[in-house]
């Protein structure tokens, strides 16, 4: 092999063999679930139970949130445009950004950073949300606008709790939920991201992964919504869940 070639790690490929990540992708096939076939690829190695547990719980938690999600609504006006299901589902995950899906990736950067400092829990989530508010920012991973209590948060950490699974991150998350409450006077309930943030984080992910768990999950809802806008809808329907007006200038002319 020249020593000039590009190189990659995840997957070697010679006639009739693939090893993903150095196992047989047949092996892979028998004796792997598709959640521990990503933490896999992702990793480079391979999950403990709790971990491959965890991990199936994640993709599984956010494959779908409605018909309003952005990202959604992205798939669907872009079917509706009278494109493909490819387009469609593209249009959809490019939606995914910063406030649709990417609070994982900065609460995860956020946890990361700071969960290495050498203070208990409750000490470091204390002078996180004091940094916050002297930042005037919010905490990614927090609060929502129509659960309470995110019961995808509480089952991920149930698992989690069942396996004993909890390092730094997801202490750290825990307290944050707290003072929160107590700095702010709100209840700011940990929501899926924030949850996922944590146990990735636990699990050595890199925060710059997260948005990646976000789209492997939601991928096949976003087929779903593109297929259904397909076969039940009108092309080129109104799409959009709420009314709006216009405020901009009166009719004017080019002069
Ligand atoms: C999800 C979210 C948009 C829901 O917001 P909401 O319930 O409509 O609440 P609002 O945006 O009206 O905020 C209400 C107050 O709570 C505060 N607040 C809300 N979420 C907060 C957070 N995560 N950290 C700190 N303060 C927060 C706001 O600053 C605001 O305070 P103010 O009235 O003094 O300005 C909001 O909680 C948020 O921005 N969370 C962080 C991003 C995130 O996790 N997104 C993923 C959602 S699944």
């Amino acid at each position: 092999m020249s020593s000039e070639n590009w190189k990659t790690a995840i997957t070697k490929i010679e006639p009739g063999k693939i090893h993903v990540r150095g196992y047989n992708i047949t092996d892979v096939m028998e004796k792997l679930s598709y959640a521990e076939t990503v933490f896999l690829i992702l990793k480079g190695e391979l999950p403990s139970k709790a971990e491959a547990e965890l991990m199936n719980a994640i993709l599984v938690a956010s494959i779908d949130h409605g018909a309003t999600p952005p990202s959604v609504l992205g798939t669907r006006t872009v079917m509706s445009g009278g494109n493909s299901l490819n387009a469609a589902v593209a249009g959809g995950v490019l939606v995914i950004g910063d406030t649709h899906g990417g609070a994982i990736e900065q609460s995860a950067k956020i946890m990361q950073e700071w969960a290495e400092k050498d203070t208990d829990a409750s000490t470091t989530a204390s002078q996180l949300v004091d940094w916050l508010k002297e930042n005037k920012r919010r905490m990614p991973g927090f609060g929502h606008r129509l659960h309470k209590i995110d019961p995808r948060t509480a089952k991920l950490f149930e698992i989690a709790d069942k396996h004993g699974y909890s390092g730094k991150h997801i202490e750290l998350c825990k307290a944050l939920e707290k003072t929160l409450a107590e700095k702010t006077g709100r209840q700011l309930p940990i929501n899926v991201d924030g949850a996922i943030a944590a146990v990735i984080s636990d699990m050595g992910f890199d925060w710059r992964l997260g948005k990646g768990f976000f789209i492997i999950s939601r991928v096949p809802g976003l087929i779903a919504h593109a297929y259904e806008e397909k076969t039940r809808e009108k092309p080129m329907r109104k799409l959009g869940p709420l009314p709006f007006e216009y405020d901009g200038p009166d009719e004017r002319e080019i002069e």
